[in-house]
């Protein structure tokens, strides 16, 4: 049995006073929610504090929006793995299709940064998922195929197991047009079935696999009882604490 995982990606939103008084309220509402992992994914300015907030709490970490495969040098504008690490941060999410789209990472980008994230201690949630043109092209599993290869390249089974994905629709990031939760499991089974090709059997199954697109508090239980569905990756609705907070309940 997979042990659920929950993250939220506050995206370029919330500053350091908004994640306080987020995090007052929020760690009330799941105080006892320990059933399941649990992220806070702030932006880079607010890392710092989130982190060190969330250091006194077992079951909620972490995360960084992105990083840089190279561990220092001349990049401007660009965090380590080694400087999130510092941070005790615990995770990093990789591969976003808004950096795919508006940063034109690519899956081998997003190969280094995966490989990167690992070799610093650091667990990558790596997000996949095709746009409406290719899912009305009947393309869904060629993209999937093609993003999970490239942006999983060279990881051996041990590393994979340990590696969260994020099954992310384009068509349903920001659009409140959510998934299906049968659409979403067709998704994640397809899923498994390349984790089990690239690695084997028993890795696929150790594997987390988030669901991201829209969720909110009223579609969470469908999605998350499907089998292959191991949790959420929440953009709008984390920003309010109360709404995460029932995501979070309602998932354990
Ligand atoms: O990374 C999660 C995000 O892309 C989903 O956004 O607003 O559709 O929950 P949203």
């Amino acid at each position: 049995m997979r042990k659920k995982i929950i993250a939220a990606n506050w995206k370029m939103n919330q500053t350091i006073a908004d994640a306080a008084s987020y995090l007052d309220s929020f760690l009330l509402e799941v105080a006892d929610e320990k059933r399941i992992d649990i992220v806070i994914v702030p932006p880079f300015t607010a890392l710092a504090y989130v982190s060190e907030r969330l250091s006194k709490v077992q079951h909620v970490k972490s995360g960084a929006q992105n990083m840089h495969w190279e561990k220092n040098g001349a990049f401007t504008g660009e965090i380590s793995a080694g400087m999130i690490r510092e941070l005790f941060a615990r995770y990093v999410v990789l591969g976003h299709s808004e950096r795919r789209t508006l940063f034109g990472e690519t899956d081998e980008i997003v190969n280094k940064k995966t490989k990167a994230a690992i070799a610093a201690t650091l667990t990558p949630i790596v997000c996949i998922g095709e746009t409406l043109a290719e899912r009305d092209a009947g393309q869904v599993e060629q993209v999937l195929h093609t993003q999970l290869t490239g942006s999983l390249a060279g990881i051996p089974a041990k590393e994979l197991a340990d590696v969260v994905l994020a099954y992310e629709p384009v068509w349903a990031i920001g659009t409140g047009r959510t998934a299906t939760p049968e659409q979403a499991q067709e998704a994640h089974a397809y899923i498994r079935k390349v984790l089990a090709e690239i690695s084997d059997a028993a890795t696929a199954e150790k594997v987390r696999i988030q669901y991201g697109g829209s969720v909110k508090p009223g579609n969470t239980g469908a999605l998350m009882g499907q089998p292959d569905i191991d949790g959420a990756l929440v953009g709008g609705a984390s920003l309010v604490a109360r709404d995460f907070a029932e995501i979070v309940k309602i998932s354990a």
